[in-house]
């Protein structure tokens, strides 16, 4: 059987991972996968903190330049994390001739394009199933499985450690702050939890799917990005009384002018949609393909061991010499692809409001007075009897509406004096799109 050298470099939670299944599952993957992999250096700048996972000191190394010189290794994993050191490891790896397989969706989001272009002109390839939704073979799928399909829309729960935060506070009650440090706890999070809860690590992988399913070249900056940070256990019970679940998703569609609309937001989901029901940490996508119709992934995104079961598929994929051919025939990381992406303005939702608002005749006229003025049609209205003197909610949700029209409107409802504070305003998945 073919032998292929392995290096990893960056012994974190996710390297470490993948030491282990090299090291304790070597024979396992071997016979399932056709050739063997033989890890030969894991480099890291600090090795000494014990990671669980029993690796002979001789494969140990701080010093990459001799992982680098060493014409026997073939394929290096980048686990590094980060934009800086990574994006110089993974240069550095491609200029010595080594294929490259990273979970960095950040390095790929923000500073993929250079690297992609240089593995091009190199001929070498650059493998990111572990980049995007961890364990599920999501990139495979809708690289290999959905090729005969145009697809037209992407609709994920794509961060383990926000789904986890919102489940815990729509099913325990937990509040945010004990739920995000139980995540944390548990290793969904990423080195700094700010780009988990602020949608910046869902934005990474949806601008990578992005430019792999529409064929567009997006960046980071064209996805509009929301987090979950300003959620309030109000909204969570409101929802629930209305029959949604308040996820963060990650919406990728293409519009009949070809242009592509890509957004990660908090946004109430139908009861009656599955994705209301992908849980904890649990990550799940729903892909639009003109020829399949709906297709649904869904598995653990997040953690160390579905992580570092993806890379293995990758090396795999390497060491049986698929990826560089798939890599040199296809644009999978879109740079020459010529959508493009359209403002969040343009786009059309439906929304849920929740104002606090004086106690007295004709507040409801001059709320809706501005709704309608801006073209926003209401769908529903929910009013209970009010526990204070001073001030009642009030929860509108509303039809199709264009963002543009929507932001006019708050602006307004800020200068109304019956409205007591900013309205809360979630965008609400509207469920003919995501089919
Ligand atoms: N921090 C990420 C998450 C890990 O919570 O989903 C996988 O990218």
């Amino acid at each position: 059987m073919k032998t292929v050298t392995v290096a990893i470099v960056g012994f974190g939670t996710v390297g470490s991972g993948v030491a282990r299944i090299l090291l304790e599952s070597g024979e396992t993957v071997a016979a399932r996968a056709g050739v063997r992999l033989k890890l030969k250096y894991v480099c890291d700048t600090e090795l000494a903190r014990d990671r669980g996972v029993k690796v002979p000191a001789e494969l140990l190394t701080n010093d990459l330049d001799r992982v680098l010189a060493d014409p026997e290794v073939t394929v290096v994993c980048e686990l590094v994390g980060g934009t800086t050191t990574a994006y110089d490891v993974v240069e550095r790896c491609l200029r010595a001739g080594k294929d490259v397989v990273t979970a960095n969706k950040a390095l790929l989001a923000e500073r993929g394009e250079p690297l992609v272009k240089l593995a091009r002109e190199l001929g070498k390839a650059i493998c990111f199933e572990a980049a995007v939704a961890g364990g599920l073979p999501l990139i495979l799928a809708v690289r290999d499985g959905l090729v005969a399909n145009r697809i037209t829309g992407l609709t994920g729960i794509l961060n383990g450690t926000s789904n986890y935060i919102l489940t815990s506070m729509t099913k325990q009650g937990t509040s945010y702050k004990k739920a995000l440090a139980e995540a944390q706890a548990k290793g969904y999070a990423e080195a700094d939890p700010t780009l988990d809860v602020s949608g910046g690590d869902s934005a990474h992988k949806l601008t990578v799917l992005a430019r792999l399913a529409f064929d567009v070249p997006a960046r980071f900056e064209d996805v509009h990005c929301e987090g979950i940070q300003k959620i309030e256990a109000a909204d969570v019970r409101y929802a629930a009384e209305l029959n949604y679940t308040i996820k963060l998703l990650a919406i990728g569609r293409r519009g009949a002018d070809g242009g592509v609309s890509l957004r990660v937001h908090p946004a109430f989901v139908p009861r009656s949609n599955p994705l209301a029901h992908v849980d904890g940490p649990f990550n799940a996508v729903m892909v639009r393909g003109d020829e399949t119709g709906d297709t649904l992934y869904y598995g653990a995104g997040a953690g160390q061991r579905p992580t570092a079961s993806a890379v293995v598929a990758d090396l795999v994929d390497v060491a049986l010499g698929r990826a560089e051919i798939t890599f040199a025939a296809r644009d999978i990381f879109s740079i020459a692809g010529k959508g493009t992406v359209q403002s969040i303005d343009d786009v059309p939702s439906r929304y849920y409001l929740r104002f606090d608002v004086v106690d007295q005749p004709g507040v409801l006229s001059r709320i809706t007075g501005v709704l309608g003025a801006h073209h926003i049609s209401i769908a529903s209205v929910l009013q209970h009897e009010p526990v204070e003197a001073t001030s009642v909610p009030l929860m509108i949700m509303t039809h199709l509406a264009v963002e543009r029209d929507m932001r006019v409107a708050l602006k307004e409802f800020a200068g109304l004096d019956v409205v007591h504070n900013r309205p809360v305003c979630i965008r609400v998945l509207d469920e003919e799109r995501s089919r």
